[in-house]
């Protein structure tokens, strides 16, 4: 036998020599919730591990995540009080702008990017503005691009809409330049997909829609030509990152998105990814290190340069480790 691929598996350093994908703390971002409130630090039942905070409790966390190496967060807020307009959702003293304040004040080299939707602010739930029992693009497009400036104003390094309306980068951009926020990027959810992996998640902000589905403004998926279409939109419209959402059953999502845009590709592994590992895990039928490490190299192996995980921090634990990297 001439060709032996074992050879290049038969010692440690070898196959860190020969390693495809390289992993790196940098690339990892932390989604943390904040809540309205005071003394507030609660496990999410269906996300055990995460939890709430309020903006008061917010820096404990905040120091956690910068210790474990972690420089990037985003922000996902809960407000005390939802309307039909979304109104906490820009507001000058909402949840998510008084958090900004308060971690650019405590760790102003922490990263910090917002997620600009509005189903944690409306009544309803749903990620934009009705019209009768529809969700209307175009008056929800205004509102969008009010509170991605406002987070911004509030000291977001990045804002990143996940709301699926169509031309909201557009209309981001273009409040953000208008108000000199030229150099603020937008990471778009671009290919999210109408996912049953954000139950826990919907749990944790209150946010599930009060009537119906989201299947009229996310992804179908049996579609992934569409994705391609939603991610060279964005990009037209102004977009700096795409993400593909949720991430481990939509690798060939990144595979794709990877070939059509030159734009940095990021991945959302989402709350229901992060409860089927814990759930399994706390049973004891695989082991929770491992399957962290395989998943998320996964995503980086099909091609993303940034990830979005609730795991964050272990990651960067196992990184330590030389479990990974
Ligand atoms: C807001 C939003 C959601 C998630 C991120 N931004 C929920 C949804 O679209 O229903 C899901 C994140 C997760 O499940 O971890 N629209």
């Amino acid at each position: 036998m001439i060709k032996r691929p074992r050879r290049l598996r038969s010692n440690e350093n070898l196959r860190k020599m020969v390693r495809e994908t390289r992993v790196d703390k940098s690339a990892l971002i932390y989604p943390i919730f904040v809540k309205d409130g005071t003394g507030i630090c609660e496990e999410i039942p269906s996300m055990e591990g995460q939890y709430r905070y309020s903006v008061d409790r917010l820096s404990f966390a905040l120091e956690d995540i910068v210790e474990s190496g972690v420089s990037s967060v985003m922000f996902f807020g809960i407000p005390e009080h939802k309307d039909e307009k979304a109104s906490q959702a820009y507001a000058k003293d909402g949840i998510i702008q008084r958090a900004l304040r308060e971690a650019k004040k405590s760790f102003p080299k922490l990263y910090c990017i917002t997620d600009v939707c509005l189903c944690e602010y409306t009544s309803h739930g749903h990620c934009g503005m009705l019209c009768g029992r529809e969700v209307d693009n175009d008056s929800t497009l205004e509102v969008l691009a009010k509170t991605a400036l406002s987070h911004v104003q509030a000291g977001a390094d990045m804002v990143a809409p996940s709301d699926m309306m169509d031309g909201r980068v557009a209309a981001i951009r273009q409040i953000l330049d208008k108000n000199q926020f030229t150099n603020t990027p937008i990471m778009s959810y671009a290919v999210k997909y109408a996912s049953g992996f954000y139950a826990p998640f919907r749990d944790a902000a209150d946010s599930a829609p009060a009537f119906g589905n989201r299947k009229s403004y996310q992804m179908d998926y049996h579609n992934s030509r569409e994705g391609i279409k939603e991610v060279l939109l964005d990009e037209e419209e102004g977009a700096d990152i795409v993400m593909v959402k949720p991430a481990l059953a939509y690798l060939d999502m990144i595979v794709k998105v990877k070939e059509a845009t030159h734009l940095p590709v990021a991945a959302y592994s989402v709350s229901g990814e992060y409860a089927m590992i814990k759930a399994a895990a706390a049973k004891g039928w695989i082991d929770e290190k491992s399957i962290v490490c395989e998943t998320a190299v996964a995503a980086f192996r099909a091609g993303i340069q940034s990830y979005l995980t609730y795991y964050a921090k272990e990651l960067a634990g196992y990184m330590d480790e030389g479990l990974i990297g």
